[in-house]
């Protein structure tokens, strides 16, 4: 009988694409996927570090998987990803639960192989060098008729509130030919949709001296076959007109855009280091509306940013009118160890953060009603 795995992901597509990776290697080590976690000869939970509760619930999840290790002592527990990529983070977790045996970050993904094959008992590696990135693991999609290509790895941008730059480095983006080569080969396995990822696709290639993004998009249509091609996430910062007329003269491009916006108020987004104002990113709006017939625009909100007054909020409230989303992922701002904003005075307290969170979610279902009746 062959060895199992069960593998619980946390966070965004780059993770889940990161899963696929270690999953690719579990395969050609021998492994199929169990279909009960009880059932696994490995359990890894591949972790996101993105807000507090995410972290919690990976604590919560791990310390649960003791009982199993009890009946089964053989059983390997792997915890990793972007929780484990902070140093103390990674040390808590494995002096608080003896029974995981390998805890690694996303800097030494491409070392999972080794680990598997380690001898010692138990494992803890760190590392803060990100410029190797495995190019060459092997992976197993998991996604339907999606394929999930990555295009770069990290983020340059330190947002004020956010871990992703301390926990995945700086922009690698990855060469062209090997992007081409993947989705080629995907298309080739007949996957029907095709999704560029990258923690700012815009900014694709500028590390490297590598083609523009919507070049990379131009070649990526010109490949032959029955898909469709899409991507995320952008910046408003770097979302150029060049991409935009890409998206609306090329079939093969779903006509949808996720453009993160976060606040509706200048003074907000000046403290979170957006690089952009409301004007800027109306404008964007705007272009991208009248190039682009019937596009579906959705968006990122944090509500309750340091600072963020009823007045600040109110704003945000007016841009989300003015745009009329087609979806909207809000957050409650959660502050992260080592950012910027976790300095900064007049945190907003959980009552009125949940608060607006909601009159958000009504919001939205009040914009999804309007265009249900007809009215865009
Ligand atoms: N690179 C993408 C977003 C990655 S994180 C971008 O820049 O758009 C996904 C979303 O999580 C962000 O858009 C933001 O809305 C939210 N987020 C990031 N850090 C957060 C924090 N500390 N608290 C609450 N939400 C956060
Ligand atoms: Fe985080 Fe900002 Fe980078 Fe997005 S662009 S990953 S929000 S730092
Ligand atoms: Fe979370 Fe890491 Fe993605 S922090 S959102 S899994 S890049």
């Amino acid at each position: 009988m062959s060895k199992k795995y069960f593998i619980t992901t946390y966070g965004c597509q780059l993770n889940v694409h990161e899963s696929e990776k270690l999953a690719g290697v579990l395969k050609e080590d021998g492994y199929e996927p169990a279909q009960n976690i009880k059932d696994a000869d490995i359990i890894i939970f591949n972790t996101c570090a993105i807000r507090e509760g995410a972290e919690d619930r990976v604590f919560g999840n791990v310390g649960a998987l003791k009982k199993l290790k009890k009946e089964n002592r053989d059983k390997i527990i792997a915890v990793c990803g972007c929780m484990t990529q902070q140093k103390e983070k990674a040390n808590k977790l494995y002096e608080m639960f003896p029974f995981v045996d390998i805890v690694f970050g996303t800097s030494n993904l491409y070392k999972f192989k080794e680990f598997l094959n380690k001898s010692t008992k138990r494992l803890l590696a760190y590392d803060e060098n990100f410029n190797l990135i495995g190019e060459d693991m092997p992976f197993y999609r998991t996604s339907g008729e999606n394929a999930w290509v990555n295009i770069m790895q990290g983020c340059n941008n330190f947002c004020t509130y956010c871990i992703v730059p301390y926990v995945r480095g700086r922009e690698r983006s990855r060469k062209s030919d090997d992007i081409l080569k993947e989705v080629k080969e995907a298309v080739n396995q007949g996957y029907k949709k095709i999704t560029l990822l990258g923690q700012n696709v815009n900014s694709y290639g500028q590390d490297c001296g590598e083609i523009s993004f919507s070049e990379l998009l131009k070649k990526v249509c010109k490949i032959q076959g029955d898909f469709k091609v899409t991507f995320m996430t952008s910046h408003p910062k770097d979302l150029t007109s060049d991409v935009i007329d890409v998206i609306a003269e090329n079939e093969k491009i779903l006509k949808e855009i996720h453009l993160p916006v976060q606040s509706g108020s200048n003074k907000i987004l000046e403290k979170m280091n957006r690089k952009y104002t409301v004007e800027k990113y109306l404008s964007i709006i705007d272009e991208i509306k009248k190039k682009i017939p019937n596009v579906r625009i959705t968006t990122d909100i944090i509500v309750g940013f340091p600072g963020e007054t009823e007045e600040d909020f109110n704003q945000t409230c007016e841009l989300i009118k003015k745009v009329g989303y087609d979806g909207i992922f809000a957050f409650m701002y959660s502050v992260r160890e080592g950012t910027v904003a976790e300095k900064m005075p007049n945190q907003v307290s959980f009552d009125e953060k949940n608060k607006r969170v909601n009159a958000i979610l009504k919001l939205e279902k009040e914009i999804k009603k309007g265009k249900n009746n007809g009215n865009n």
